[in-house]
């Protein structure tokens, strides 16, 4: 008995000291409480989620599907960054009105600009509806009847909901299938863009500061929900008139200083904190390595044309800046994984879990569950490899293989479906392509298909290796499909694509660059994607008991649920961190960085003069800090990819910042959260303000907010 207590109490301290954490804002309540009340938080946990009242969660808006936002006016004014507008920033540009080069201000209500088919999604009540999830299902059960069970359960749940008819609802699971919630909703469909700064603001720093601290990005752009007569939900129409939120942000003027506490409030899109030692060493040291060492080679050739070539670097830049994302978003993960030694951490983890699990007598129940985690992961690991490779090579970086993957399902439909489902598909394929070839370079996509394709041919496990693959001469191989294959231009697959069903079908399997695309494809289809389907399965399964275990057995612990694409609430305080010997990075950054940074014309580093102005005579308005501009500062708060936008609140639920990005020696937080080094950055709100109302003079916009002082009363 001693001895057990003593191992609980030690494993205890292993999983505390990780902190971090993305919590669900209905249940706060209680240690969360207490915990944000410790570092200095003012507020209570109904100040931030509450159903009867109006709290800090109806100011937090799902963006689009991917990013979040806020309300920041009682007009609804909504907050979000500049890489989460982009795309409709960019919708609205032309070479005449260039609003992604010079930033674009709506000065009137009439100017604010709509985006169709954008929507911003509020929460309006999450509901645990575990116990109705797993009614009727039982330990005899196999797994799939009783994943079946549960989905018939969780339908029924939705159907049945308490809500208006203008509301939406989903029910998402957490804790790995442990805990399910249902969420009810208000999507509102007409948005409009209201502002954005100039690239050379909103994108300052570009992919080189991307990741990174220091940092002076003026990541955000403006937007406004725009709702029916009566306040509700409606697609666009002139007669919509902004929306009167439940709830908006005061904007606090008096920023931040180290160790303040800060609140993130945020959709999160996905994390993995409870995998095994086996799983992330995997992640850090042989998938990553691959996926790194495939775009590594893409965007250097890409890079290359671009700094040639006006054209090249239009047609490529947005595409270059998500494939640089990622890569040097895993160079950071994997780095930090070996560097803050979590694999060991995590290992010793297990070792007392199985001494407790054995201590409790619950082998039956959990002996196994890491022992088979060892040996699934070591059977999946050749097709996670491969079908990385596939991913990267096949479907992503070579831009011609990708045409063959669209092609390819493309005569799966016809070949499954038949004719009528092939012509639907057909048209909506060409205008894609028609996209797509826009954005296309024949020289640049050959000479990242030579390198790319002797990567795949070289490193894909044998078994997964293409028969035209082996034993070729790449640079043959490239000559011949550039220049035979009709893939290689939008006019040539247009060819392709014209005729009746079955002369498509004869017409493109002539196609050099499809021969090898679909047989790649196929294979794909056909070893590849099913046994990785299989095998992921099955470790979900095991995962799924493995949590279980985990809350079980450390009932008193703060176990967070994984990030899911639904509304967490993060919180820490502002903090600098040591990111190597000697080396201390402050938590504030200033608008001096910005002019120290500064190279005239650089397509990163330009700054645009007004702003040069502003500095040089000090017009700072009421937004300085000691006659300094703040920039942007970082936290402890454990963000993820979809925080992108999330307010950054105070202790009295005040706006001071917005969440966009996080440290580079800290990314490997979505598998492992170090509190010494893992930290997210955010814009200082006064930036914000600063360019709204002195770079762009958009004075109106200001007038529309709540600015507050919160220290100097
Ligand atoms: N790293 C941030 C995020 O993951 C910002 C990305 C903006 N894109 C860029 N290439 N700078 O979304
Ligand atoms: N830039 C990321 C996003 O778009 C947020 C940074 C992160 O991954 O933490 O969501």
């Amino acid at each position: 008995m001693k001895l057990l207590r003593l191992l609980i109490l030690f494993i205890v301290f292993q999983v505390s000291a990780q902190q971090g954490g993305m919590w669900i804002p209905s249940m706060l309540e209680g240690k969360n409480e207490k915990e944000m009340q410790s570092l200095g938080m003012k507020m209570t946990a109904s100040d931030i989620y509450n159903i009867n009242n109006s709290s800090l969660k109806d100011a937090v808006v799902h963006f689009n599907g991917g990013c979040t936002s806020e309300l920041i006016s009682s007009r609804a004014l909504l907050l979000t960054n500049h890489h989460c507008g982009y795309g409709a920033i960019q919708s609205h540009s032309s070479v005449a009105h260039d609003y992604l080069k010079d930033g674009f201000w709506a000065m009137t209500d009439a100017e604010e600009l709509p985006n169709p088919g954008m929507v911003a999604t509020l929460i309006v009540r999450i509901d645990d509806i575990t116990n109705r999830a797993f009614e009727g299902t039982s330990d005899n059960m196999t797994e799939k009847q009783r994943l079946d069970k549960i989905a018939q359960n969780l339908d029924k749940a939705q159907k049945e909901v308490v809500k208006e008819s203008w509301q939406e609802v989903f029910v998402k699971s957490i804790y790995h299938g442990n805990q399910y919630l249902l969420y009810v909703t208000e999507v509102f469909k007409d948005i409009r863009l209201v502002g954005a700064p100039p690239s050379s603001i909103g994108k300052f720093g570009s992919d080189t500061d991307n990741w990174m601290w220091p940092r002076h990005t003026g990541d955000f752009s403006l937007f406004r929900i725009y709702a029916s007569k009566d306040n509700k939900p409606a697609t666009y129409s002139k007669d919509n008139v902004p929306y009167i939120p439940k709830h908006f942000l005061p904007v606090s003027l008096d920023g931040v200083a180290e160790n303040d506490f800060t609140l993130v409030f945020g959709f999160p899109g996905r994390t993995n904190e409870y995998l095994p030692s086996i799983a992330v060493d995997q992640l850090a040291n042989k998938l990553n390595p691959a996926r790194i060492e495939v775009r590594d080679v893409a965007l250097k050739i890409v890079d290359s044309y671009m700094r040639k070539d006006q054209q090249i670097k239009i047609q490529y830049a947005s595409k270059y800046a998500s494939i640089a994302n990622y890569w040097k978003k895993w160079i950071g993960e994997s780095q930090g994984i070996n560097k803050s030694d979590a694999v060991k951490i995590k290992k010793k983890l297990e070792t007392d879990f199985d001494k407790l699990v054995a201590a409790k007598g619950l082998q039956n129940k959990y002996g196994t569950l890491l022992s088979d985690f060892d040996s699934m992961y070591k059977e999946i690991e050749a097709v996670s490899l491969a079908n990385d490779y596939w991913s990267e090579v096949v479907n992503r970086n070579v831009e011609l293989l990708s045409a063959t993957v669209m092609m390819y399902q493309l005569e799966q439909v016809y070949e499954k479906k038949g004719t009528q489902a092939f012509e639907e598909a057909r048209e909506k394929l060409n205008k894609r392509l028609e996209g797509f070839y826009k954005n296309y370079n024949a020289t640049v996509d050959k000479a990242v298909f030579e390198k790319l394709i002797e990567i795949y041919a070289n490193n894909i496990p044998r078994t997964y290796l293409s028969k035209s693959l082996s034993n070729v001469d790449f640079k043959k191989l490239t000559d011949e499909i550039y220049k035979k294959s009709k893939l290689t231009s939008y006019e040539g697959v247009s060819e392709l694509l014209s005729g009746s069903p079955s002369d498509f079908v004869k017409k493109i399997n002539k196609d050099k660059g499809y021969q090898l695309g679909k047989e790649l494809t196929a294979d794909f289809y056909n070893n590849i994607n099913p046994k990785f389907v299989k095998m992921s399965e099955e470790i979900a399964t095991v995962q799924k008991v493995y949590m279980k275990a985990l809350l079980e057995l450390f009932p008193e612990e703060r176990i967070f649920p994984d990030a899911n694409s639904t509304l967490r609430v993060t919180y820490g305080k502002v903090s600098g961190y040591q990111p190597k010997d000697a080396v201390y990075y402050k938590p504030v950054s200033y608008l001096d960085g910005i002019i120290e940074k500064y190279v005239p014309n650089d397509y990163e580093f330009d700054v645009p003069l007004k702003l040069r102005e502003l500095y040089e005579t000090k017009d700072f308005g009421q937004y300085a800090e000691n006659g300094k501009i703040p920039v942007a500062f970082i936290g402890t708060n454990h963000t993820t990819g979809g925080n992108s936008g999330s307010p950054a609140i105070d202790a009295h639920g005040n706006l001071i910042g917005l969440n966009f990005d996080r440290v580079w020696e800290g990314t490997m937080s979505d598998l492992y959260y170090d509190p010494a080094i893992s930290r997210n950055i955010m814009v200082d709100i006064r930036y914000v303000l600063f360019i709204v109302d002195k770079y762009a003079g958009a004075t109106r916009l200001i007038d529309e907010m709540k600015l507050v002082h919160p220290k100097k009363k």
